[in-house]
């Protein structure tokens, strides 16, 4: 079967370092792009981010495009770098990245990829550059094969109680990119706390004494201990990977058809989704993640990122 072809939009960020770097182990999907944009830190980082990860990986042969350096209405004021360390992946010693950052900007190259043939954008991060896409290439939609989206939240956010970050930082471009016509799998917290990794986990990277080991155990350290005092315990939730594994494994996550939409005027609920089940809804092309087997994620993950160094 032919690789799925991507693009990752992504803010590195250790839980998307663990994602890209899952996708690039992975043969059943191809990495065209990663694609920059602010997050969990600001885009200048981010884009370095990214490139120091295709270094780790070996593949600076990817594209690193630069997107957003901000949300599409109002800049949302949080906390910087307590999540996934000050420089987004954990605060280790990097080497400055050798990996290039493409001239090119990400929505642009998002759009001449979906041209070309069919892409699937996986999107692991507030959705700017997702929506400032349908805005600047009218009628791209047609082109996208699917989006997969790790966002949102039914009941419980994690930046508010009510709002999850990546539809929080930018509740606007969530609002478009979840309404607009095409295929969406999306990824809510509901999901993704239940894709965790174990000290036991990070010990096994630890133990491979590969570079990717190391440093994916080092990294997720600090995220550990923002867990701890957050969740009360040192599991790692893999939001972004769970992205990855819908694509990298069909059928593992068992999803249903929803409507969704997002709060952008509330109050207390401004980046809420409101995720709507009903059984109307059951045949949408949104669709959202419901339930994985957390060992068989955990175990999939080990086993690819034990592939690293990739053969040449
Ligand atoms: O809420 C989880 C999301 O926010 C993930 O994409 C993580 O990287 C953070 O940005
Ligand atoms: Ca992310």
């Amino acid at each position: 079967m032919a690789a799925t072809r991507i693009v990752i939009d992504t803010d590195p960020g250790v839980d998307d370092a663990v994602a890209i770097l899952l996708a690039l182990a992975s043969p059943e999907v191809e990495v065209l792009a990663l694609t920059s944009v602010a997050g969990n830190v600001d885009v200048d980082q981010t884009t370095r981010n990214a490139r120091r990860l295709l270094d780790l990986a070996g593949r600076p042969d990817v594209p690193v495009a630069r997107g957003a350096a901000g949300p599409l209405v109002v800049a949302a004021t949080y906390e910087d770098g307590h999540v996934h360390g000050h420089d987004g992946l954990g605060d280790l010693t990097w080497e400055d990245p050798a990996t290039p950052e493409s001239p090119e900007h990400a929505v642009d190259l998002i759009a001449r990829l979906a041209r070309e043939a069919p892409l699937t954008i996986v999107a692991i991060a507030p959705l700017t550059n997702v929506a400032l896409l349908r805005a600047r290439h009218p009628g791209i939609e047609s082109r996208i094969e699917r989006l997969v989206i790790m966002g949102g939240a039914s009941f419980a956010g994690n930046v508010t109680a009510a709002a999850e970050f990546n539809v929080w930082f930018d509740p606007e471009a969530a609002a478009s990119v979840l309404s607009g016509p095409w295929p969406i799998t999306l990824m809510p917290l509901d999901l993704t706390h239940q894709a965790w990794l174990t000290d036991a986990d990070l010990a096994y990277f630890a133990g491979l004494g590969t570079e990717v080991g190391t440093r994916v155990a080092g990294m997720l350290e600090p995220y550990a201990s923002y867990h701890e005092r957050w969740y009360g315990n040192r599991d790692v939730i893999m939001h972004d990977a769970t992205a990855v594994y819908e694509l990298v494994v069909p059928g593992a996550i068992a999803t249903r058809g929803a409507h969704l939409a997002v709060e952008t005027a509330g109050t207390l609920t401004r980046g809420m989704t409101v995720i709507d089940r009903r059984a109307a809804h059951a045949e949408r092309p949104t669709r959202v993640g419901e339930h994985l087997d957390r060992l068989a994620f955990a175990t999939l993950v080990r086993e690819r990122l034990a592939r690293y160094p990739l053969a040449g």
